[in-house]
């Protein structure tokens, strides 16, 4: 028998890996090419094309599910674009910031001024107010007549993160040229929430939306085949199955249509058949990849609630399918064990909806004739992913 330590270093250094550029499974990783949206990428530069001319194009929205291609396609034309106008002298000027990355509405403002060139002593990092950075972007645009387009990722996080004083951000951005003297202001939302707009005013819609782009779900081929690239560029010749890439396609296609879950999904698929020193990735690899994948996401949903939470899913846990009064019943005894006081029944029914919505537990309204009606809960997961889960935490170390 070989050595264990020395079989997987000798494997490393014989260079017997199935997978022979990681880079290109990661989802930052820019591909080739785009299949399967030449339609949404004419749109998108149609909608900007007027910036050649040096005139304002209209304010874009772009829509669609996560995963499918948006800020992969509305980049590469931004990029474009901006390849073309630097052999020009056209001051125009595309840049694209993304609302998920920035804690705060001020550090948006900035990244978007960064890119404009504002230096720190133009625009300083902090201090200001939210109406002097927009004066300043807006100054910028006007003195250099720029012809800017702004593109803002994940712009439904931009609306969160927008408090009372820059509530009227958007509505100011949306409506900028109004304050130009010269160049032009374009704004480009992106979005996977197909609800945000009702979030929004009617004001910042009309003018946001002046144009919108919808993308639609890839279906299962589609996801096959934008796999098979990836695959290809990625993994040696030949060492991904057939059905395990069906397998895949059919698993995220069938249901999502996301190609960020598919590509996921496969790479998770090639590093546990690498593990297990296979020179194949199997339909068992997807299968095992799958499920692993589901119990980080259930994992890290369940670490990420905070200590009351936490106790009415153990209380849960402890008395499945259970209605809300006796839940209730339950989880002040865990109180007590954890020694900490207990919330009110009305805050804990709360609760009990709002962690309904994650799916980690399902509820069912039950008529107790004259009693009237009480909601019963039950675990959508195991009691030994939670178990395995909350063990760690030291609050609730007794409890389990
Ligand atoms: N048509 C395609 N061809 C090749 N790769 C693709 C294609 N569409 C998406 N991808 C890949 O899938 C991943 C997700 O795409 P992208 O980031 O564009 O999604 P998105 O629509 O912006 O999603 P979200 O709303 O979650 O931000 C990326 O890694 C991207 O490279
Ligand atoms: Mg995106």
């Amino acid at each position: 028998m070989s050595d264990p330590v020395d079989r997987l270093l000798d494997a490393v250094e014989l260079g017997e890996s199935i997978i022979k550029n990681r880079d290109i499974l990661q989802t930052t990783y820019i591909p080739n090419t785009i299949q399967h949206r030449t339609s949404e990428q004419e749109q998108v530069t149609q909608s900007l094309l007027p910036i050649l001319k040096q005139s304002r194009p209209s304010n874009l929205l772009v829509y669609g599910k996560p995963g499918i291609g948006k800020t992969l396609v509305v980049k590469k034309v931004i990029s474009k674009i901006q390849e073309r106008v630097e052999k020009s002298n056209f001051p125009i000027k595309l840049v694209y910031s993304n609302s998920k990355e920035e804690t705060t509405l001020y550090g948006l403002l900035v990244s978007l001024g960064r890119q404009l060139n504002l230096n720190e002593k133009e625009l300083p990092t902090t201090g200001l107010a939210i109406s002097e950075v927009f004066k300043r972007l807006l100054n910028k645009i006007d003195e250099g007549k720029l012809n800017a387009i702004f593109v803002i990722d994940e712009i439904d996080y931009l609306v969160q993160l927008i408090s009372k004083t820059g509530k009227d951000i958007l509505y100011q951005l949306t409506r900028a040229n109004e304050r130009l003297k010269q160049g032009s202001l374009t704004l480009v939302g992106i979005s996977n929430d197909l609800t945000f707009k009702e979030k929004l005013d009617p004001r910042v819609i009309s003018s946001l939306g002046e144009e919108e782009i919808v993308f639609t779900n890839y279906n299962v081929e589609q996801i096959k085949t934008i796999l098979e690239e990836r695959i290809n560029e990625a993994f040696v010749e030949n060492s991904v199955e057939d059905p395990a890439l069906n397998l895949c396609a059919a698993l995220v296609g069938g249901e999502h249509g996301d190609a960020r879950r598919a590509i996921d999904l496969i790479r998770v698929a090639g590093e546990i058949a690498e593990r297990q020193q296979s020179n194949k990735v199997t339909v068992e690899h997807v299968r095992e990849a799958s499920l692993k994948i589901e119990e980080n996401k259930e994992e890290t949903s369940l670490k990420s609630y905070p200590l009351h939470e936490k106790l009415i899913i153990l209380a849960i846990m402890k008395a499945n399918g259970s209605s809300t009064g006796e839940i209730y019943s339950s989880y002040k005894n865990l109180c007590k064990t954890v020694g900490r006081d207990e919330l009110t029944q009305r805050r804990i029914t709360q609760m009990l909806s709002e962690i309904e919505l994650s799916g980690i537990i399902t509820g069912r309204l039950v008529h107790q004739g004259i009693h009237g009606r009480t909601k019963k809960y039950k675990l959508t997961i195991s009691s030994e992913m939670i178990k395995k889960t909350f063990k760690n935490d030291l609050t609730l170390k007794d409890i389990i």
